[in-house]
């Protein structure tokens, strides 16, 4: 279809979303890691969060991960934080942009960041001026954008809505997430309208699902028939809870840029890189990841390139 873009931007979240739903690696791994998918022609990798540590024990540590990684010109090496302080803390750890988190329901905000939307809606302005402040940008996130684990379907219209406030709050980019893997491309297609109807384009919409019901690569392809060109993954499929064999995570990315490839699409990722990340990544939380490509050897893998 002709809306398709022609290149796509692919954000690897593994060391990130990934890695804060596994068993706690070492800052030597994560490092480790994120050296290593900065080398495959990613430019935006997720590579920390600054929240509390009690919250999210995976995450301790973020610091030093910051402090340890060999930053290669030309990669943004983003963080994501639930709030002032985390930008603060995220600011000094100098990363390259700022990620605010905000859920579309008041349930999945309460129990994620325990604060209503309002309250995290007000603390938006405080983030982004934090982030400008030190010459960075801030992308606002919105979670449980295709529905929520609590409260069943979100609205539309209610994620355009926080989507609206958090421009007003001064974000410079908008991302929306299928936090628990609930959206499917009638999903995504509704939610692009509505984002389409409050003036905000799809160029401008990044996206971040998860194959937790098997839908995430289905609705990329929807989202990309509508003109998104901007995607989150993780290596590996990183994320898949330890403790329930055979869950997964986000989009696995050599999944989906092996998919772009084959369509003529462009990410400028070498995928027998991405690939070897993807075994590092194994290697790193010690059991088998739910990638496909990977698991579809050296047959794959020359078809793919
Ligand atoms: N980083 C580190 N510590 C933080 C912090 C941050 N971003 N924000 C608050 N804290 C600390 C406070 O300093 C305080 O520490 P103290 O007890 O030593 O004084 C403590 O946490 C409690 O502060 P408070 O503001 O009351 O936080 P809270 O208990 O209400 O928790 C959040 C709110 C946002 C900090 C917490 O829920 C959180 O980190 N959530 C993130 C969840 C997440 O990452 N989800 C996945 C990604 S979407
Ligand atoms: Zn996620």
């Amino acid at each position: 279809m002709s809306t398709r873009p022609a290149r796509v931007d692919v954000r690897e979240v593994g060391p990130r979303d990934g890695l804060q739903n596994e068993a706690t690696v070492p800052v030597v791994d994560r490092v480790r890691l994120i050296d290593a998918l900065s080398a495959t022609g990613l430019r935006r990798i997720e590579a920390a969060s600054f929240v509390s540590p009690a919250a999210i024990p995976p995450m301790a540590g973020s610091d030093e991960v910051m402090a340890a990684i060999t930053r290669r010109d030309g990669v943004v090496y983003s963080a994501l934080v639930p709030n002032p302080k985390g930008a603060e803390r995220a600011v000094a750890a100098k990363a390259d942009e700022i990620e605010l988190v905000v859920s579309a329901s008041e349930t999945h905000n309460q129990k994620n960041v325990k604060r209503s939307v309002a309250e995290s809606l007000v603390a938006a302005r405080d983030v982004v001026d934090i982030a400008h402040g030190a010459g960075i940008e801030a992308e606002a996130i919105v979670s449980t954008a295709f529905g929520c684990p609590y409260e069943g379907d979100v609205a539309p219209e209610r994620v355009a809505q926080i989507a609206g406030h958090l421009i007003d709050a001064g974000a410079d980019k908008l991302s929306f997430g299928d936090t628990t893997g609930m959206a499917t491309p009638r999903r995504v297609d509704d939610l692009l309208t509505e984002l389409e109807r409050a003036a905000i384009a799809p160029a401008r919409v990044g996206l971040h699902f998860h194959n937790t019901r098997g839908t995430a690569l289905a609705n990329v392809l929807a989202a990309l028939d509508r003109g998104v060109a901007q995607f989150d993954a993780s290596v590996g499929g990183l994320g898949g809870c330890p403790y329930a064999p055979g869950a997964s995570g986000n989009a696995v990315t050599e999944d989906l840029v092996h998919m772009l490839h084959d369509m003529d699409i462009e990410t400028g990722i070498d995928l027998d890189a991405l690939l070897d990340c993807a075994q590092l990544a194994q290697e790193i939380v010690g059991r088998e990841l739910p990638s496909a490509l990977l698991h579809a050897g050296a047959r794959t893998r020359r078809y793919a390139s």
